[in-house]
C-alpha cells in the first residue's frame, strides 16, 4: 500500500503528458518472466503518440571509455524514494543509478575489479570483463541482484594476478538506493563441484555469465557458458538462495561418466561445453519451472530416436531444457527437447536463443494450454509444448515431436549466418478475429532478413484443439547481415476509461547494432506489409539489446555506449 502511494505522488509531480498519464510503470528485469517479450499495455506505449513528433529525446548519458553495456538498463522506482531510476551495470562492474527523468547521476559504485580480457582471448567483448548478464531487482525488497567477474590474485596461480584461473564470479545483493551491498553478499561462488557431477568444478575464469538473471521465488537462477569457446568448460544453471545467502544450485549441462571431462583447463571444449548463453536472452519460468537452452556440447546419447523427454539425459546439447524447480531452489531435470537434425546441422546452435513462454490467453487450445517457441541459428521456430516438450526423434520417421516447425526464411546469398534467429520470436496475444477465442502474433527477426510475423489459427471447425502460425507480414526494412539483431519486444497501450488494451495499439520495437532502435505498428496491413514507426535516430547498439520501458519514456544503450532517454514533453 505505502509504495502504491508513493508512487502515485511521484507521478502527479512529475507532469507526464496527457497521452501517457497512466500509473508508473516499471522494469526491474529483462523483459516478462516467460520471456515472450510481450510486455502489455502497462508502459502505455501509444503508437499515436510514439509515431509523432512528440515524441523525442529527452535526454542522453555518456560513461566511461573502455565501459560496454551487455546488460540491458532497467527502470525501476524503490519503495522508500517513489522517485524513478535507471539501474546501469557494466563490463567494467560500474553500477549506477540515473534520475529516470533527468539522466542526472544519483549513486556509482565499482563493485570489483572486472577481469582483463585478454588473458582469456575475448577481447572481442570488451577490454574487462565484468558484469554481463542483466541484473534481476527484486520489488519486494528494492534488492538488485547480479553477477560481476573478477580476479584474485595468486587465487589458483602463484605470482600470477588476473590470469585466467585467478578468475572467479561474485553474486551480488545491493540496495537500489545506496548502491551497498547487503549483509551476506557477495557470495564468492567459485571453486563449487556441480550436483549432478562433482568432478566438474566451477571455475568463474573459464566461463562466462551472459544470459539475463531470473527470480523464482527465494531463489536467482543464472546461466553460464563459453568465454570466447575458450577452456574446459560445462555450461551451468548456478542458483542462490537470497534467504539463506548459498549457492543452492549448480546443474552442469554435460554430466556422468559419458561427458567429457579434463583437469587441463586449456583443453578447448573439453569439459563438455554445452553452454548456456541465449544470446544473452534471460532465462525463462513460468513462475514454478525453468527454462533454458543449451549450446553445442558432448555428442548426443539419443543415438537411436525416439527418446522421451522426461527420460533422464546427461548429455543436454543443443536442448531445450526444463527444470523442475523445488522451493528451496533445488533442481531437477524434467523435461527436453532436441532437435533431431541438430548434428547435421553442425555449426548451427539452438543455444543461440532461449525459450519463449508464449502468454496463455493468446495462444492456447484446449489440447495445447501453454506453447513455448524455440529457435536458433538454423532459422527454424519450433513450436512446443510447455507440458510435454518432445523429446529427441518422437515425430514421424523419428523426425521432431515439436507441434509445429516453422520453417526459415529462404536464405539469401551470402553469409553463413543469414536466416540464423539469435534469441526467440516476440508475442502479442490478441483476440482471434470474432474476438473471442484466442490470437495474435509471434515475431522472428533472423539475420539478413525482414522481421517477419506469423499469425495463431485455430485449424478446424471442430474446436480439435489443433493450430498453425501462418505467414502474415513482413517489414519493408531488412535486419543486420551478421549476428546482433535482438529480440522484437512489444508494447501496447491502455484506454484509461476502461483500463482495457487498446485495440491496435500494439508495437513492435527492435534493436540492430546498425540501425539503432527500430519499431513497426504490430498488426500487418492487408498488404502483408509491417508498417514502420518514425523513430528519433538512435546511432546503433551494442549486440543482442532490447529497449527498456518506464513510465512512458524508453531507454536504448547507442554502438558507443551512450545511454538515451526518449519519451515526450508537453
Ligand atoms: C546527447 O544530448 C546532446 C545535448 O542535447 C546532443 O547534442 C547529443 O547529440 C546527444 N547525443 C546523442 C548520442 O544522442
Ligand atoms: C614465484 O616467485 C618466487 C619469488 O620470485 C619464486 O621463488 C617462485 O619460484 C615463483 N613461483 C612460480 C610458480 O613461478
Ligand atoms: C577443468 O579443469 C579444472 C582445473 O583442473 C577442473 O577443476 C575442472 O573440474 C575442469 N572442468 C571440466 C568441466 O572439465
Amino acid at each position: 500500500m505505502m509504495r502504491l502511494l508513493l508512487t502515485i505522488a511521484a507521478a502527479a509531480t512529475c507532469a507526464l503528458p496527457q497521452a501517457l498519464a497512466v500509473a508508473p510503470s516499471d522494469t526491474w528485469r529483462d523483459a516478462d518472466i516467460g520471456q515472450s517479450s510481450y510486455l502489455g499495455g502497462g508502459h502505455n506505449m501509444d503508437p499515436a503518440v510514439v509515431d509523432s513528433e512528440r515524441f523525442t529525446q529527452l535526454w542522453n548519458a555518456s560513461f566511461g571509455a573502455a565501459e560496454k553495456f551487455y546488460a540491458k538498463p532497467l527502470a525501476y522506482t524503490p519503495k522508500s524514494t517513489g522517485k524513478q531510476v535507471v539501474f546501469l551495470a557494466s563490463t567494467e562492474n560500474i553500477i549506477r543509478t540515473l534520475d529516470a527523468e533527468t539522466g542526472e547521476l544519483v549513486k556509482e559504485r565499482q563493485v570489483a575489479d572486472p577481469q582483463p580480457a585478454d588473458v582469456s582471448y575475448c577481447t572481442s567483448v570488451a577490454d574487462n570483463i565484468g558484469i554481463i548478464g542483466t541484473p534481476t531487482i527484486d520489488p519486494e525488497t528494492d534488492i538488485a541482484y547480479f553477477y560481476a567477474k573478477s580476479y584474485i590474485p595468486e587465487f589458483r596461480l602463484e605470482n600470477q594476478t588476473t590470469a585466467v584461473l585467478n578468475g572467479v564470479y561474485y553474486f551480488f545483493a545491493v540496495d537500489i538506493n545506496t548502491l551497498e551491498d547487503i549483509e551476506g553478499f557477495p557470495i564468492m561462488v567459485d571453486g563449487i563441484p556441480a550436483d549432478n557431477d562433482p568432478r566438474k568444478v566451477f571455475i568463474g575464469g573459464t566461463i562466462l555469465q551472459r544470459p539475463s538473471l531470473v527470480q523464482i521465488g527465494d531463489t536467482v537462477f543464472a546461466g553460464f557458458g563459453g568465454l570466447c569457446d575458450q577452456f574446459n568448460y560445462t555450461g551451468t544453471i548456478l542458483g542462490v538462495n537470497i534467504k539463506s545467502k548459498k549457492v543452492v544450485t549448480n546443474f552442469a549441462t554435460q554430466s556422468g561418466p559419458d561427458s567429457s571431462f579434463t583437469l587441463d583447463w586449456t583443453a578447448w571444449h573439453e569439459g563438455g561445453a554445452g553452454g548456456v548463453w541465449q544470446s544473452g536472452m534471460g532465462l525463462s519460468s513460468d513462475g514454478e519451472s525453468l527454462f533454458f537452452v543449451t549450446d553445442n556440447g558432448d555428442t548426443s546419447l539419443n543415438h537411436t530416436p525416439p527418446a522421451p523427454g522426461t527420460s533422464q539425459l546427461d548429455l543436454l546439447s543443443e536442448s531445450a531444457v526444463k527444470l523442475h524447480v523445488s522451493p528451496d531452489g533445488a533442481v531437477r531435470l524434467a523435461d527436453y527437447f532436441q532437435p533431431h537434425d541438430y548434428l547435421e546441422d553442425g555449426g548451427l546452435d539452438l543455444g543461440s536463443g532461449g525459450i519463449a513462454l508464449l502468454p496463455p490467453h493468446g495462444f492456447n487450445t484446449a489440447k495445447y494450454p501453454n506453447l513455448a517457441a524455440v529457435a536458433g541459428k538454423t532459422g527454424k521456430i519450433h513450436i512446443l509444448a510447455q507440458s510435454d516438450l518432445g523429446g529427441y526423434g518422437n515425430g514421424p520417421d523419428g523426425t521432431d515431436a515439436a507441434v509445429q516447425v516453422i520453417p526459415p526464411q529462404p536464405r539469401p546469398d551470402g553469409g553463413s549466418f543469414s536466416n540464423g534467429i539469435y534469441g526467440a520470436v516476440g508475442a502479442y496475444p490478441l483476440p482471434n478475429d470474432d474476438g473471442e477465442g484466442p490470437g495474435g502474433y509471434i515475431y522472428a527477426a533472423a539475420v539478413a532478413q525482414e522481421v517477419v510475423a506469423y499469425e495463431f489459427k485455430e485449424q478446424g471447425e471442430d474446436d480439435n484443439g489443433e493450430f498453425e502460425f501462418v505467414l502474415a507480414g513482413k517489414s519493408v526494412e531488412k535486419n543486420l547481415d551478421r549476428p546482433g539483431v535482438g529480440i522484437p519486444t512489444i508494447t501496447t497501450a491502455v484506454d484509461e476509461e476502461t483500463g482495457a488494451e487498446k485495440k491496435d495499439s500494439g508495437i513492435v520495437w527492435l534493436m540492430d547494432p546498425e540501425a539503432g532502435l527500430r519499431a513497426w505498428h504490430a498488426v500487418p496491413g492487408d498488404d502483408g506489409v509491417l508498417k514502420s514507426i518514425e523513430l528519433p535516430s538512435i546511432e546503433g547498439t551494442n549486440k543482442y539489446q532490447r529497449p527498456v520501458f518506464g513510465n512512458g519514456r524508453v531507454y536504448v544503450i547507442d554502438a558507443r555506449g551512450v545511454l538515451v532517454c526518449l519519451g515526450t514533453v508537453e
